[in-house]
């Protein structure tokens, strides 16, 4: 089929020229702009690319107005009903879900690289007793390329796999060695008896002085989240680890620097914002003043989990989580639990007022999730923590697709400049 053109035309000075217009198998075309600069002198302007693909990539497919999400082509709501969060990584790694045997396969490599080096415990000890546990996993994470000059060949895509599998199967040794150093108590070694989800909640409330078997309705909870956090398309910090990786540094360098983007409370740091709101919010009285203070221009308070860059209608994942809510509370905590209720009377009165609907501040992944994790027993700051556990999938699977991708070179966006034209350096006595 013909190329797609667009046709460009420079009224002040009459150039014109052809952009080609490149098609994907969903979501609105792309104009390939990259001869732009060398057919009419001149560059676009998308300050925060918002706009803009930055790649070609199969992996997860976002429709913002109508709140489609899929990974792979397969839709978040079966994914979240039907599998589980190691064969969604799986799925996100390879392209295809596994077969029994190849699952199987998969578990086991994840299992046998849970294990940190034992030097590497020695780390935690640098870090203050209540360091923010997202500090130290991007200092702990950020080190761990010191560890394995085995496997830093990016050039080599068997090294870029294990690399892949070491990631995805140290997080949660990390995250929980973290929080253990957080609370004084003695890190636990994994357990490979127990499945991905159960073994990171060992390792999270286990403890050398009894057994310690994981709740099942935890663990279910625990595979829901990390399957609804586990990628989203071009976001800031999938963005981070892309453009980090496209300078050929090591993996680990560039999952680092995806955690540090993470943290922010605009992006993943907004479901620890979130519970930290609602905690200072206190009850629903306090509803319409803090309502008022999210619409105020001249007040810097937003309610934390509502909006999205990109989903301007629901967010699907927030819906999957509210439903989930409201069960894993009546299970594992009170169902009347004051924060629960406080959060769905604040979602029902924000959806009600004019100015959330007319700018589509829906409910986002992060507004739910944090209930969820303090129903589990999990403290605000480890939060962004899960997050990143989750997270670490996508930004693995876009690091492999990137590194393959023949398009791909080090990364390098320009500006428009707006400082001081040309002038001469003026000695002191003369300024
Ligand atoms: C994540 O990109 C991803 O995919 C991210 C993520 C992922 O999975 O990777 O989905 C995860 O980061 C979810 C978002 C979590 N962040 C929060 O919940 C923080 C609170 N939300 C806002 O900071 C904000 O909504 C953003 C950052 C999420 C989105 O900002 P936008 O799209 O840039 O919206 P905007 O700043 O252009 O705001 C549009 C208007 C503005 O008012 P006006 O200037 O038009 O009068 O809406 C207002 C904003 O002031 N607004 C809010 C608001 N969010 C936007 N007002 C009050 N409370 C809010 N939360």
């Amino acid at each position: 089929m013909a190329d797609k053109t667009l046709t460009l035309k420079n009224n002040g000075n009459g150039k014109s020229t052809e952009l080609r217009l490149i098609s994907g198998t969903e979501g609105p075309d792309v104009m390939d702009i990259s001869s732009l600069y060398r057919e009419m002198g001149i560059f676009t302007y998308d300050p925060v690319f918002v706009a803009t693909a930055s790649c070609h990539s199969s992996i997860t497919y976002i429709d913002g107005d109508e709140g489609i999400l899929r990974y792979r082509g397969y839709p978040i709501e079966q994914l979240a009903r039907s599998s589980n969060f190691l064969e969604v990584a799986y799925l996100l790694l390879y392209g295809e879900l596994p077969s029994e045997s190849q699952f199987n396969e998969f578990q086991e490599i994840i299992r046998y690289h849970t294990m940190i080096k034992e030097t590497l415990k020695s780390f935690f000890d640098g870090f203050h007793y209540d360091a923010h546990p997202m500090g130290i996993m991007v200092g702990v994470v950020g080190s761990l390329s010191a560890f394995y000059h085995d496997s830093l060949d990016i050039h080599n895509p068997r090294h870029r796999e294990i690399s892949a599998h070491r990631m995805i199967a140290k997080m949660p040794t990390i995250a929980a060695a973290s929080y253990k150093h957080n609370i004084g108590e003695p890190f636990m070694y994994p357990r490979n008896d127990l499945d991905y989800c159960g073994n990171f909640l060992h390792m999270m409330f286990a403890t050398p002085c009894e057994d310690y078997e994981p709740d099942p309705i935890a663990v279910k909870a625990m595979n829901l989240l990390f399957i609804l956090h586990a990628d989203h398309e071009q976001n800031a910090s999938n963005s981070t680890v892309r453009l980090s990786g496209s300078s050929q540094a090591n993996p680990f360098a560039c999952i680092a620097a995806g955690i540090a983007s993470l943290w922010g409370p605009a992006h993943g740091g907004a479901n620890e914002a979130v519970l930290n709101m609602l905690q200072e919010i206190g009850d629903v009285s306090q509803i319409d003043k803090y309502i008022a203070k999210a619409k105020d221009k001249d007040d810097s308070f937003r309610l934390m989990g509502f909006g999205h860059r990109v989903y301007k209608n629901f967010d699907p994942r927030a819906t999957i989580i509210r439903e989930v809510c409201h069960e894993v509370l009546e299970k594992l905590a009170d169902s009347n639990n004051p924060m629960f209720e406080l959060a769905r009377r604040l979602e029902e009165v924000a959806l009600e007022d004019d100015y959330f609907v007319e700018r589509k501040l829906y409910p986002n992944v992060d507004f739910y999730s944090g209930i969820i994790y303090r129903a589990l027993g999990i403290r605000n700051n480890m939060f962004t923590v899960m997050f990143a556990i989750a997270r670490t999938v996508g930004w693995v699977a876009h690091w492999m697709e990137m590194m393959s991708d023949p398009e791909q070179r080090i990364g390098r966006p320009r500006q428009i400049y707006t400082g001081a034209g040309e002038r001469d350096y003026v000695p002191f006595s003369k300024r």
